[in-house]
């Protein structure tokens, strides 16, 4: 199976995270994915070594075939893991480690949209799923969450992490049509719920419902407020945490951690006061790095 994805903002990355790296440094990306940032870091000096951690079984399966390929085995090493398991664990392998770089590339991956079968997609009629790690049968599905939630949940996260003007109706819907088992069976219901004059706009009807539901189901804004704080504590003096959010509710959370933890007397920096954004080149010639936000905090 091949993995596509093109890395967002990738210079941008290697810079904030090497400028000031020495020879040996140690670097965790705790989004590995296709491992476009990894492999970047890692020639840019071959003294440098890695960490990398997903959730997704196809990434690492992919990860583990490139890093054989690319001979990188003593350098890169891979996790199994949701990274807000990452500070437990690798601090129980080695209690002392320091990173002077800690990458986190939210979100889900092109690959991870564009197989149908993962059920991340309104494109394709495949299970709602929706999991990053579906090999994990104790996580819910998003079918899961259509099937048993009430009106009055659904419509909450509709609305807390789509910011769907028409949570109500589509809560309601999906309760009386239940139960939705494919994709195409919940977009269908989402474009009905949404008035005809505006069914065909520049965003599907249905995107930001998806959004949520994606969110819900991986818990994706639980775990990232859970672990920024322990994340920084991770980094060796001059050491930087960099994350790429892709939607305002993440970057909110991003933006408010750091704020926090960058204050007055703090032994952290930010050293974006506003967010790097994607050039026009790079949006041009990859769309789904418009929305991109990064963010950095150095500890001093
Ligand atoms: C946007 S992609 C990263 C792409 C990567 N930077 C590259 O250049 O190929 C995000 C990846 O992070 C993983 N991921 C998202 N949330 C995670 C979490 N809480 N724990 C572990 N992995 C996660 C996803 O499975 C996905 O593979």
């Amino acid at each position: 199976m091949s993995f596509v994805h093109f890395s967002v903002l990738k210079d941008e990355c290697l810079q904030f995270l090497t400028e000031n790296a020495p020879s040996n440094s140690y670097f965790a990306d705790l989004t590995f994915g296709g491992g476009g940032h990894s492999f970047a870091i890692m020639d840019l000096d071959e003294s440098y070594k890695l960490v990398g951690v997903d959730q997704d079984p196809d990434a690492l399966k992919n990860g583990a075939k490139l890093i054989a390929e690319k001979q990188l085995g003593e350098r890169v090493e891979l996790l199994s893991s949701n990274f807000s398991k990452f500070p437990k664990l690798i601090k129980e392998k080695d209690p002392e480690i320091e990173f002077q770089g800690i990458l986190m590339d939210l979100g889900v991956s092109s690959h991870q949209f564009d197989i149908p079968e993962r059920g991340f997609s309104f494109k394709y009629d495949a299970p709602l799923d929706m999991r990053m790690n579906y090999e994990d049968d104790t996580i819910e599905t998003a079918a899961d969450i259509c099937n048993t939630r009430d009106a009055d949940e659904l419509e909450e996260i509709f609305k807390t992490y789509g910011e769907e003007r028409f949570a109500r109706r589509i809560a309601e819907k999906i309760v009386e049509e239940r139960p939705i088992a494919s994709t195409k069976d919940l977009e269908n219901i989402i474009f009905h719920c949404y008035p005809r004059n505006m069914r065909f706009g520049k965003i599907h009807p249905a995107t930001r419902c998806f959004q949520a539901l994606r969110i819900a189901v991986n818990e994706e804004l639980g775990v990232l407020t859970e672990v920024l704080p322990q994340l920084v504590e991770l980094l060796k003096t001059g050491g930087r945490l960099v994350v790429i959010s892709f939607h305002s509710l993440e970057d909110r959370i991003v933006k408010r951690a750091f704020k926090e933890l960058g204050g007055k007397d703090s032994p952290f920096r930010i050293l974006t006061k506003k967010p790097v954004t994607p050039s026009k080149n790079e949006i041009a010639a990859n769309s789904r790095s418009r929305s991109a936000k990064l963010r950095v905090i150095e500890r001093i």
